[in-house]
């Protein structure tokens, strides 16, 4: 009995599955991902699953994004709920792979950001790491953003430490761009000085307005994007944010770029336009603010690799290509991971720096005043 307990032991040390679990500022849902790592970034997918949020929990969700009465009961709810929706997902993600829960040596599980304030040195995702780990039998390494923020950081983004672990090649510059609610950008030059920051809207304001204009979570492959012509004057006040000429560390969040503020740039340009010309003209935003980044920052890249679920865009990708017509730009996928699911494995790779005592953060992007080791233990 010792023996075959001894050998598990060996057996489990070896393979070092880890799992990601991520739910992002889209509030579309929430990723799970098993992993095998075998040495620095180098790992096997064996498992994905996407859950996607009952409608309920993604209105309240949604709501809990500002101010509202009785907040702090309803988010308490809202957290356990999404931690029974992150258990339940870690379960399939087993059941997928075939791999019984004791196998995992932890899961990175993100929560979900309600607030992100690193100018007062806070940022809020809401979860309930205990109850994962209850529910799923699984240690849980939760909580990724608050010690980068306590060292003087952002706390945002975290996944350039990965995308450079994942993506960086010695012989071409290559920048990392995840287009989720948030869109982000990973400079990796060959050097290996890694850079990156928030650029701004993603996904949040195509969703938003789609949503809005036609009662559709998104708009499925920009083609309703496509049908419309963007419109320079409201790119212009679109443009005209403070955020964007900022110079980095930034992160950036709902907190910012959420319906008031498109509100506010639609009545300053008055006049009637169609809806499909304002989602047109959200696509010409998010593409411009991301080119902008990559003039501005990331000199030299020759190769653009998008993740998120803004590789799905076709309007979108197109948009970023016209800006951007010297690099080679295509999904993940040709470099050996979906675009689906890159971050949910690197919540993936960040519980397994955590549980090795490695720092996860990027001081250069976070601004942080040095590496920290991220992420909170709830052992299984
Ligand atoms: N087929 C598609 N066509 C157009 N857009 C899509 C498609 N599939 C997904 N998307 C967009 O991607 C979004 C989800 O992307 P993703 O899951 O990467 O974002 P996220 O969960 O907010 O993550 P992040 O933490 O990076 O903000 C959807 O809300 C939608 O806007
Ligand atoms: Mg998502």
């Amino acid at each position: 009995m010792k023996t075959a307990a001894l050998s598990r032991e060996k057996q489990q040390a070896r393979r070092e599955i880890f799992a990601g679990v991520m739910s992002g500022t889209s509030l579309d849902g929430v990723d799970a991902v098993l992993a095998e790592f075998t040495s620095g970034a180098v790992c096997t997918l064996l498992a994905f699953v996407h859950v996607g949020f009952p409608a309920e929990l993604r209105r309240e969700l949604m709501k809990l994004q500002a101010a509202s009465e009785g907040e702090i009961p309803r988010a308490a709810r809202a957290a356990n709920a999404l931690a029974d929706l992150y258990a339940q997902a870690l379960r399939s993600a087993c059941a997928a792979a075939r791999i019984a829960a004791a196998d995992i040596v932890a899961a990175g599980v993100h929560g979900q950001t309600v607030r992100h304030r690193p100018d007062e040195g806070w940022t809020l995702q809401i979860n309930n790491p205990a109850r994962v780990a209850e529910r799923a039998q699984v240690c849980v390494v939760a909580d990724f953003r608050a010690r980068d923020i306590a060292a003087g950081g952002q706390g945002a983004p975290l996944v350039p430490a990965f995308h450079a672990a994942m993506f960086a090649a010695a012989d071409r510059h290559r920048v990392v761009v995840n287009v989720g609610g948030i869109a982000n950008v990973t400079d990796l030059p060959p050097d290996g000085n890694v850079h990156g920051f928030d650029t701004g809207p993603g996904n949040v304001l195509l969703d938003l307005w789609c949503a809005r204009q036609r009662g559709l979570a998104f708009d499925d492959h920009g083609a309703w994007a496509a049908s419309g012509i963007a419109d320079s004057k409201l790119l212009a006040a679109l443009l005209d944010e403070p955020y964007f000429a900022a110079p980095p560390p930034k992160s950036t969040g709902r907190d910012l770029f959420n319906a008031p503020w498109l509100d506010r740039a639609l009545s300053v340009v008055p006049g009637m336009r169609r809806a499909e010309d304002v989602q047109a003209t959200l696509v010409a935003l998010t593409a411009r603010t991301l080119a902008n980044a990559v003039r501005a920052h990331c000199a030299g890249a020759v190769e653009m690799l998008v993740c998120g679920g803004g590789a799905s865009n076709a309007a979108l990708m197109a948009a970023i290509a016209r800006e951007l017509p010297r690099l080679r730009i295509g999904p993940t996928d040709a470099a050996g991971v979906a675009s689906g699911h890159v971050e949910a494995l690197a919540f993936a790779w960040l519980a397994r720096e955590a549980i090795a005592g490695r720092p996860g953060n990027v001081p250069a992007v976070t601004g942080a005043s040095g590496p920290r080791v991220l992420g909170a233990i709830y052992p299984r």
